[in-house]
């Protein structure tokens, strides 16, 4: 078993990995770590490699370059059969014709494990998923969400090193997908098997994950806390699949002592906090609800915008105005309601209104726009 630098033992590492079919490059030159214990994510759109990672970890798939190390060994050779990784797949292919209880024993059957070690495993991983006293009962007298459980347990009844789950909630109705994502989270820190959880849920996967890496077109853009990728998101991509941002870009004027000031095309200066290199283009998010509404046209130095009223929406508890910035930009602007309805009131679509943030609002992205030409906000 390998560690990585803080000591933590490293379950599966993926070093430069490279999978093509034909012309296409489904995952593209891709390194990351997945330590022992952890719930790690991969997130990201249809068609961007989740899939076919996770097949090259279970064996399903080879790589063409690069190296997939499970337990620190290079697992290229092995069949799937004999890695200590097991699947969950959306689609649970239950055995229509047996118990419950064979169900989840069945693969400790083929591994030819004495019967009343079977069974009493069998029992334990079906306690462990909740579905102690339906044993006896076949798959279709349960519920989607109880038979995506015995898939949990028949899974995890062989104590896999790392269980790989795809889309495993994806059949479910959003109830049982939210109830399910608590008790795959509890099933988890109980077991304390490493889980590898693909989903292109952004909701999901920052409520259930240790950490993300946030996929796109087969590389893997950011890999952090859910905590980091939402608050700093590294690129524009990973910034708006997370959530909603709204995106600034123009030239910075000023960079000092960690702050910056940038200037767009159209005569906002936004000030913010981050290593920025003066003279050269940036861009910057700022989400929804970091950003505040005043009635009319109110001068400020930074950090301040004009814009007109195109929508108001009441969300419950909170209010959404979407407005358009002087050059065509459209912010999203999201605040709570509470004690503030005379003002939202006042905010009608045609209207001016002035938009304000703090500096610890702007999140500078890594990828700038290019010198005079990223001007979409003038
Ligand atoms: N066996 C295959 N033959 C040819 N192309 C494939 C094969 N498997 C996957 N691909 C292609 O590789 C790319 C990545 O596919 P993959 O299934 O990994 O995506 P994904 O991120 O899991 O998407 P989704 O969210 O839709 O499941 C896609 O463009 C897909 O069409
Ligand atoms: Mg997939």
């Amino acid at each position: 078993m390998t560690s990585d630098a803080g000591g933590a033992s490293v379950d599966i590492e993926f070093r430069s990995v490279t999978k093509r079919f034909g012309d296409l490059t489904a995952v593209n030159q891709v390194s990351f770590q997945v330590l022992q214990g952890e719930f790690l994510s991969l997130l990201g759109p249809s068609g961007c490699g989740k899939t076919t990672s996770l097949r090259m970890i279970a064996g399903f798939e080879q790589p063409d370059e690069g190296q997939i190390l499970i337990g620190g060994v290079d697992s290229i050779g092995t069949p799937p059969y004999r890695r200590d990784v097991n699947t969950v797949f959306q689609q649970y292919a239950l055995f229509p014709h047996m118990t419950i209880l064979d169900n989840v024993a069945y693969g400790l059957k083929q591994k030819r494990v004495a019967k009343s070690e079977r069974y009493a495993r069998a029992r334990e991983a079906l306690e462990l998923v909740r579905l102690t006293g339906r044993e006896k009962h076949r798959p279709s007298m349960l519920s989607g969400g109880q038979q995506q459980r015995v898939a949990l347990a028949r899974a995890l009844v062989n104590r896999p090193r790392v269980l790989l789950l795809d889309e495993p909630l994806g059949a479910l109705d959003l109830k049982l997908r939210k109830e399910m994502q608590i008790e795959l989270t509890r099933i988890q820190q109980q077991v304390g098997i490493t889980f590898i959880y693909v989903t292109h849920d952004q909701g999901e996967a920052l409520a259930m994950s240790d950490r993300i890496a946030v996929m796109s077109d087969g590389v893997v853009e950011q890999l952090d806390t859910p905590a980091e990728i939402y608050d700093r998101p590294r690129t524009a991509f990973v910034a708006d699949f997370i959530g909603e941002m709204n995106f600034l870009e123009g030239d910075v004027t000023h960079a000092e002592d960690g702050e910056f000031d940038l200037d767009t095309r159209s005569g906002i200066v936004v000030r913010g906090r981050g290593e920025a290199t003066k003279g050269r283009p940036a861009r910057v998010g700022i989400r929804p609800a970091r950003l505040h509404v005043v009635t009319g046209s109110v001068d400020g130095a930074t950090n301040t915008a004009h814009a007109v009223v195109e929508t108001k929406m009441y969300l419950g508890d909170e209010v959404q105005i979407v407005a358009e910035l002087k050059g065509g930009t459209r912010f999203v602007i999201r605040e709570q309601r509470a004690g503030t309805d005379d003002l939202h009131d006042a905010i009608r679509p045609g209207e001016p209104i002035t938009i304000q943030w703090e500096p610890t609002a702007p999140v500078l992205l890594a990828d700038a726009p290019a010198p005079n030409e990223g001007g979409n906000d003038d």
